[in-house]
């Protein structure tokens, strides 16, 4: 059952998101402006994660989510993949004590196929250590793609023979253990989602900027959650509506 999945989030703090998702753009332009190689970048992008984690557990929100490889990123020249890939390995050695010291719940999101047997086992291991922890979840999507998840959730509700519909579909997907993203932001620039979060996008407001990835800190994250907390969301209803409901909550 996929209730059975469910995270168990902090309570919630009024004005936070809840759930923040962010595409971590930019880090090979970040690099190029340095003269440097684009693994370079990939590492500060690395740096940058860390301290966006603590920085997010300490504002309050729950659950973060971050893009930090595509299904389609394995079209990129293979010695970048390798290197990405490497990185996540070293990652989960690195970081995962950290990251379990902090209190965070660790879930590495995306198809495992195409993935080195010795790093599966190393994410399901980071996975399970991290499993009990309640101050904050991380998702990192990695071999992920929107059109994938929702594929995969279609495919196996199809192979059990049992309806689709929005519950149970959502409930298939690969993020069912956490509640929709409130806020999805975007660094780099670029005013697209590339396949991220598809399906639990519907009503997430969009925060996009221009900083690159690597030197994206806490005041930009502020920037992000300040710009947040000034938007009214309707969910299809009237300005009216949504305050009283605001009111009432
Ligand atoms: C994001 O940075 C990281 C991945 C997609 C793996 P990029 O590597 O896409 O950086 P830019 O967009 O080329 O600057
Ligand atoms: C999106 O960035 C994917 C990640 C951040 C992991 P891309 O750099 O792959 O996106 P496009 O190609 O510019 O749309
Ligand atoms: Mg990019």
């Amino acid at each position: 059952m996929a209730g059975d999945r469910n995270a168990s989030l902090p309570p919630r703090v009024h004005g936070v998101p809840v759930h923040v998702a962010i595409v971590m753009d930019g880090n090979g332009r970040w690099a190029r402006q340095r003269l440097l190689p684009r693994a370079a970048g990939h590492r500060a992008g690395m740096e940058a994660l860390r301290r966006i984690v603590a920085h997010a557990a300490r504002r309050g929100v729950a659950v973060l989510t971050v893009f930090a490889f595509s299904s389609e990123n394995w079209a990129r020249p293979p010695e970048e993949v390798q290197g990405i890939l490497r990185l996540l390995a070293q990652a989960l050695i690195d970081e995962v004590p950290r990251l379990h010291e902090a209190g965070v719940a660790l879930h590495v999101v995306g198809a495992r196929d195409g993935l080195d047997p010795q790093l599966v086992q190393g994410i399901e291991e980071a996975q399970r250590r991290t499993v009990g922890n309640t101050r904050l979840v991380l998702n990192v999507c990695f071999n992920y793609g929107g059109r994938w998840d929702i594929v995969q959730a279609a495919q196996r509700l199809a192979a059990r023979g049992e309806p689709i519909n929005e519950a149970s579909l959502s409930a298939a997907l690969a993020l069912a253990h956490v509640p929709d993203p409130d806020l999805v932001i975007r660094t780099g620039g670029e005013q697209r989602i590339s396949n991220f979060v598809l399906w639990q996008l519907a009503y997430s407001e969009l925060f996009f900027t221009d900083c690159l990835w690597p030197a994206f800190d806490e005041a930009e994250f502020d920037r992000a959650l300040q710009a947040y907390a000034g938007r009214q969301r309707r969910f299809g209803r009237t300005p009216e509506q949504a305050l009283s409901a605001t009111v009432a909550a």
